[in-house]
C-alpha cells in the first residue's frame, strides 16, 4: 500500500517530464526587417547557485545551446545562432522578411557541460510588422574590429548607432541587420591578438543620406580604393577608435524611390516581319522509300535464313559421321584394354617363374637397423608390445 502511494508522484513527474509540459515558454516580437536579438543565457535555463552559497564564487557552469524551428530540425532561415564559447551567452539573432510574418515557435536545449543536465524552453515568435515611419535610406557598414558576438548585446549595439549620428544627419537610426563577416565570404583571421572576424551592420533611417557617407560611397571613392589608396571621407571619422570600420567597403541603398515596374512584354501577331537576308529552304522532292525499305528488310532476312537452313543441315544430316567417330574412339579403347590385359598376364609369368629369396623386410622379427633375425620366441608372454629399437 505504502510502496504504491510512493510510485504515483514518480510517475505523474515522469509523464509530466515526457510531454514537456513543464517547458518554460516566452513570448517574443521580432520586426520584419528589423534585427531581432535573443540572449541565451545560463541564468535562465538552469538553477542558479544560491547566492552566498557554496558554488556561488566558483567560475560560471559551460553551458552549450542547440536552438530548432519546433517540428524541424533546424532554425528558420531568417535565424541564426552563435555562441563563442561555452562560458560565453549563446545568441539568436537575424532580421525576419515579410515571408516570415506569424508565429514561429522555437525549441532551445541547454546542457550543461560539467553536470551533463539539460533543459529546455520554448521561445514564441510573433514576427509583425514595424510601426513608425518607413526607413528607405540604408547603409551597410563593415566593422572590421568585432566580432558579430561583441556587437550584438545591446550596448555596443546602441553605441555604434549613437557614434554614426554624428555622420548622418540626426535623425532616427534603427539597426536592420548584423551578419558576421564569415557568412558573407570572410575568413577566420589569424589568432593574433587583435585580428576580429569582422561584422557587416546595417542602419536605416528615414532621413536622407549626409554628404559625407554619400561621398564615401561614391564611384570615385570606390575607384580610389580600387588602387589601393585610401577612400575619400570628407568628415571626422566619429566612430574611430573604438569602431574599426572599412570605409571602402560601404554601401548605400536608397529604396525612397520606388523602381520603375518591369515592362510587360507585349505579345505580336506571331508573324515575323519580313527579313531580305532571309531565304527559306526551297521545298523538298517527294522520294520513293519503298525500295530502301525492302532492301534493308530481306537482305538481313535472306542471310539468317540461309543461316538457319545450315544449321538444319549440320544438325540433322551430319550424325551419322558422329557416329562413326564414336565407334572408331570404341574400337581404340577395346585395343588398349586388350594390351594391358596381354601385358599384365606376361608380368604375372614372368614373376612366377624367378628364383629370388623374398626381401628381408618381409621375412618376421627382423630389426631394421641391425639386420639382425631373431627366431621367434615360444613365450609369447614375454614379447615386448613395441619392440626395442636399440
Ligand atoms: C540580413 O543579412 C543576411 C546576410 O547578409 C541576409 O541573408 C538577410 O536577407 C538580411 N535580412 C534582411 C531582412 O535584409
Ligand atoms: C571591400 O572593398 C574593396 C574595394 O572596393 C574590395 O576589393 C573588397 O573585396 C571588399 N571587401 C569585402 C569583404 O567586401
Amino acid at each position: 500500500m505504502a510502496a504504491g502511494l510512493v510510485w504515483i508522484p514518480l510517475l505523474v513527474g515522469l509523464l509530466a517530464g515526457l510531454g514537456h509540459a513543464e517547458a518554460p515558454q516566452s513570448t517574443l516580437r521580432p520586426l520584419v526587417g528589423r534585427i531581432f536579438v535573443h540572449t541565451l543565457d545560463p541564468a535562465s535555463f538552469l538553477r542558479l547557485p544560491e547566492p552566498g552559497g557554496p558554488s556561488a564564487a566558483a567560475p560560471a557552469a559551460r553551458v552549450t545551446y542547440h536552438a530548432h524551428l519546433q517540428g524541424y530540425p533546424d532554425l528558420p532561415r531568417w535565424l541564426r545562432y552563435t555562441q563563442r564559447g561555452p562560458r560565453q551567452p549563446g545568441f539568436l539573432y537575424g532580421a525576419a522578411t515579410p515571408e516570415d510574418r506569424g508565429r514561429q515557435v522555437i525549441e532551445v536545449v541547454a546542457y550543461n557541460r560539467d553536470s551533463f543536465e539539460t533543459t529546455r524552453q520554448r521561445l514564441v515568435l510573433l514576427i509583425g510588422d514595424p510601426e513608425g515611419p518607413l526607413l528607405p535610406y540604408q547603409a551597410e557598414f563593415l566593422v572590421q574590429s568585432h566580432d558579430v558576438e561583441e556587437v550584438l548585446p545591446s550596448t555596443p549595439a546602441s553605441r555604434f548607432v549613437t557614434a554614426l549620428g554624428a555622420l548622418w544627419e540626426p535623425g532616427e537610426l534603427q539597426l536592420l541587420n548584423i551578419t558576421s563577416a564569415l557568412d558573407r565570404g570572410g575568413r577566420v583571421p589569424l589568432p593574433i591578438e587583435g585580428r576580429k572576424e569582422g561584422v557587416y551592420i546595417k542602419v536605416g533611417s528615414a532621413l536622407p543620406f549626409s554628404t559625407c557617407l554619400k561621398t564615401v560611397a561614391s564611384p570615385d571613392s570606390h575607384a580610389r580604393c580600387a588602387q589601393g589608396q585610401a577612400p575619400l571621407l570628407p568628415c571626422y571619422d566619429a566612430l574611430a577608435p573604438h569602431f574599426r570600420i572599412a570605409w571602402c567597403n560601404v554601401s548605400l541603398v536608397d529604396l525612397s524611390v520606388p523602381e520603375p515596374a518591369e515592362k510587360q512584354p507585349t505579345p505580336g501577331d506571331g508573324v515575323l516581319e519580313h527579313d531580305p537576308f532571309f531565304c527559306p529552304p526551297t521545298e523538298a522532292t517527294a522520294r520513293d522509300f519503298l525500295t530502301d525499305a525492302l532492301v534493308t528488310l530481306l537482305v538481313p532476312l535472306l542471310v539468317a535464313l540461309l543461316v538457319a537452313l545450315l544449321l538444319a543441315y549440320i544438325m540433322c544430316c551430319r550424325r551419322e559421321g558422329r557416329l562413326k567417330r564414336d565407334l572408331a574412339t570404341s574400337d581404340i579403347q577395346m585395343v588398349h584394354h586388350r594390351t594391358i590385359h596381354g601385358n599384365t598376364e606376361e608380368l604375372r609369368q614372368m614373376a612366377a617363374s624367378r628364383e629370388v629369396p623374398r626381401p628381408l623386410s618381409t621375412l618376421p622379427m627382423f630389426n631394421v637397423r641391425t639386420g639382425e633375425q631373431r627366431p621367434p620366441r615360444v613365450d609369447s608372454a614375454q614379447v615386448p608390445l613395441i619392440l626395442d629399437q636399440r
